[in-house]
């Protein structure tokens, strides 16, 4: 057999595997999903939703014979369940009598920027897309206004959301349509709703590879302006619609990321506490400081309001991990996130069916692996949401 042969072989195979793989992961979906479902969010009782609100479920419980806000729906039990829609109503609602302004709507306030996080690392697996959706969905649950962007052309955070993306997205709808040199598109085009009222999403899928195929290109031709202010600029175009954007970056130190780098008013650094991933942040860190120096030597404002590495996957009992977080800690101070997000079975099945943990009912999982697991992420975002609230000048 001649090299041309094998070379033709090889292409015809993963060619044929494709279609096979795709036309399997199609029918699939056909019979999990019918043609025109789109994902709903689940209901939350009313202990769920006072929790949210932060206020006690006894006040929401008068509000509802008062005959104020929303009507939740009775489940069988007789129990009162909400609606996200009904939660966001009450939040504005309860926010009219607020003793401060923004205990229940704690977004942007005159003078405020928008907030950019960019969630990052070159290392796949380390939870990047799973802390991006977790972090987005919390905080628009929590009343912010959220914009989620699937930078990775994996697009694992679009299909978290309902969105398929080899399917979804035949015409394009990515990020890549709003960011690209020749005829970009307005970023309110690819922007789409969500189940969660307050949480958009730009789904992404392969297509944005094309930016980091196009980029030298045009660098060469001259015509890249700024190529990595291309992400700032796309979101400036609806800045006051959004308090927080959160970016699910690839796994690579490509021209998307540093475009987003660029955009970021926040970095979050995802290590999942095992010494492989730590030694390959180490260069992570390193290539990503060169860059930003070749960026900033082209006149760009690399500065941030905060970057913070997050503990991802992290098992207290395991003893090695427990030596590479005391010693991340030790070296890096208050740069580490208090708060770790916890290994959990629940995380991870619930990936499995494609939802967060958020869009998950507690009677799915044993209550102790369901409440560890939450507490562990509520931690996590509220602390990122605290970050937030410092950078507005608020304690
Ligand atoms: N806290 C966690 N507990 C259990 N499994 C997790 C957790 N975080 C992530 N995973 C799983 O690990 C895998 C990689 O996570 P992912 O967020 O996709 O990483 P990345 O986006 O960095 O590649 C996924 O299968 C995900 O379900
Ligand atoms: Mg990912």
């Amino acid at each position: 057999m001649s090299r041309a042969e094998t070379h033709e072989d090889l292409n015809a195979v993963i060619r044929q595997h494709s279609e096979m793989l795709a036309a399997q992961l199609h029918s699939q979906r056909e019979s999990l999903f019918p043609p025109d479902a789109s994902k709903a969010m689940r209901k939350f009782t009313s202990g769920e939703a006072a929790a949210l609100l932060g206020v006690n479920d006894s006040y929401l419980r008068k509000l509802h014979l008062d005959g104020k806000g929303p009507s939740p729906e009775m489940s069988s039990g007789n129990r009162r369940q909400y609606s996200v829609e009904d939660i966001q109503n009450l939040r504005i609602l309860l926010e009219k009598t607020a003793r401060k302004p923004g205990d229940y709507l704690p977004g942007r306030r005159e003078g405020d920027h928008l907030q950019i996080i960019g969630v990052m690392n070159f290392k796949g697996g380390s939870g990047k897309t799973t802390s991006s959706a977790h972090l987005a969905q919390r905080l628009a649950l929590k009343g912010y206004r959220v914009l989620a962007i699937d930078l990775d052309p994996q697009a694992s955070l679009t299909a978290l959301h309902g969105v398929q993306p080899e399917f979804d997205l035949l015409d394009g709808g990515t990020l890549y349509d709003a960011i690209r040199y020749e005829n970009p598109l307005p970023i309110t085009q690819v922007i789409r709703r969500t189940y969660i009222p307050n949480l958009d999403l730009i789904p992404g899928n392969l297509e944005l590879m094309e930016f980091e195929h196009e980029t030298p290109r045009a660098l060469a031709r001259g015509n890249a302006g700024l190529f990595f202010f291309r992400v700032k600029e796309a979101l400036a175009q609806v800045d006051d619609r959004y308090d927080v954007v959160v970016i699910d970056c690839p796994p690579q130190l490509g021209f998307l990321t540093m475009s987003a780098l660029s955009a970021a008013t926040g970095v979050l650094v995802t290590i999942h506490p095992e010494m492989l991933d730590v030694m390959s942040m180490s260069q992570f860190l390193r290539m990503t400081a060169d860059l930003m120096d070749v960026i900033a030597d082209s006149g760009a404002d690399m500065s941030h309001d905060w970057m913070r590495y997050l503990l991802t996957r992290y098992e207290p009992t395991d003893a090695p991990q427990n030596r590479i977080v005391a010693f991340l800690r030790t070296m890096y101070g208050d740069k580490v996130l208090n708060a770790p997000m916890l290994k959990s079975t629940a995380i991870s099945d619930a990936g499995l069916t494609k939802q967060t943990l958020y869009e998950v009912e507690r009677s799915a999982f044993t209550r102790t692996t369901y409440d560890r697991a939450i507490e562990s992420l509520n931690a996590v975002n509220d602390e990122i949401s605290q970050l937030i609230q410092k950078t507005w000048g608020r304690p």
